[in-house]
């Protein structure tokens, strides 16, 4: 049985301690959360609730922590995590920039605990399948395009909107996980050209050199016109595979995907975050890396920041 203090009771910490909970082999220890009002709502789910992280790891002994925080505080857990040899699993983005995120994984390294990057879209069984035929051989793909359209005007809580809290706007926080998707499908890109507008980056482009001769188009954007959706298509020699949302839509023939997942699916994040927290639970039993360690964490991170950087001087960055 392991022992998880969930720091950070917000939209995302709610979805932690609910995932956990239905884990059979965790054990929610406790809630932190520096808000009253948070603290009342954890406490109403039935948790027991701290608004002090040092003291609530004196009283609760977890045996590792689950962050769900403003991204300006995420290294900060890991410095608590570190000094007291408590595994760290953090929400993305890892950090608001390379350099934080490089710290963070030092820490836990020169400390020797493992530190995690909640990156649950690898989660999902369907894009674990499409992975799989990547990395097997079995599918050849030669360009991708990455559309997200996400609500607008998009409902962020106050902190993201002050970019020296988030580290960024929307391309941080949710550009940032198809750019993870992107590194563990095809691998860590090569160089990168892309633009970013607006005050929250409602609009942002890039083309990604991915290896092997691989280029993705990426767009991240919250533009009312646009509506809302994900779309993700590979295309291969084999055919191409479409993903809306998190779903297979359309692949070559005899490639057939995995049933969509149906359990977690009534998590407001998805079904990805409960099979992640399953993963997560084991690696902390057994003492070993989490499903997706801080150093890939870092990657995601990286390539944000060659974004940003990119859009400052209009041309192509090298990684
Ligand atoms: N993986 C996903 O699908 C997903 C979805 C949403 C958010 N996130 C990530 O989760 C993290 C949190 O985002 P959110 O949307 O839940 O934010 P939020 O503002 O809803 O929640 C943050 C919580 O942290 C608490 N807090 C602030 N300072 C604290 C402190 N010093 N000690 C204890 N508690 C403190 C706040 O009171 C709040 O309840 C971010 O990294 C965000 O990018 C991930």
């Amino acid at each position: 049985m392991s022992r998880w203090l969930i720091v950070g009771y917000g939209r995302a910490g709610e979805v932690h301690a609910a995932a956990l909970s239905r884990v059979p082999s965790a054990v929610v220890a406790g809630v932190v959360d520096s808000v009253p009002e948070a603290r009342e709502k954890a406490s109403a789910a039935g948790y027991a609730v701290h608004s002090d992280l040092e003291a609530a790891i004196e009283r609760t002994r977890p045996d590792a922590l689950s962050v769900a925080l403003p991204h300006d505080l995420h290294e900060w857990t890991v410095d608590v995590a570190a000094a007291h040899g408590l595994a760290v699993l953090v929400e993305k983005p890892l950090a608001r920039d390379a350099e934080e995120a490089e710290r963070m994984v030092s820490t836990a390294r020169a400390a020797g605990v493992e530190l995690g990057c909640l990156m649950n879209y690898r989660a999902y069984a369907q894009l674990r399948w499409v992975r799989d035929l990547i990395a097997g051989g079995t599918l050849r793909v030669r360009s991708v395009t990455v559309e997200v359209n996400l609500p607008a005007p998009v409902q962020v809580p106050g902190w993201q909107t002050d970019r020296a809290r988030a580290g960024g706007g929307l391309l941080r926080t949710v550009g940032v996980h198809y750019l993870d998707l992107l590194v563990w499908w095809l691998g860590v890109p090569e160089r990168l050209v892309g633009q970013v507008t607006g005050p929250n980056d409602e609009v942002a482009t890039a083309l990604i050199a991915l290896p092997g001769d691989v280029s993705a188009a990426v767009s991240v954007a919250a533009v009312a016109a646009r509506g809302a959706g994900v779309r993700m298509t590979l295309f291969a020699d084999q055919g191409n595979v479409v993903i809306d949302g998190s779903r297979v839509v359309s692949s070559p023939e005899g490639m057939i995907p995995p049933a969509p997942e149906a359990d977690g699916v009534d998590l407001l994040y998805g079904s990805g975050h409960l099979e992640y927290f399953r993963a997560a639970d084991r690696a902390v039993g057994l003492r070993e890396p989490f499903p997706v360690r801080g150093d890939e964490g870092l990657d995601a991170v990286r390539l944000v920041d060659l974004w940003y950087a990119s859009a400052r001087t209009g041309g192509w960055v090298r990684l």
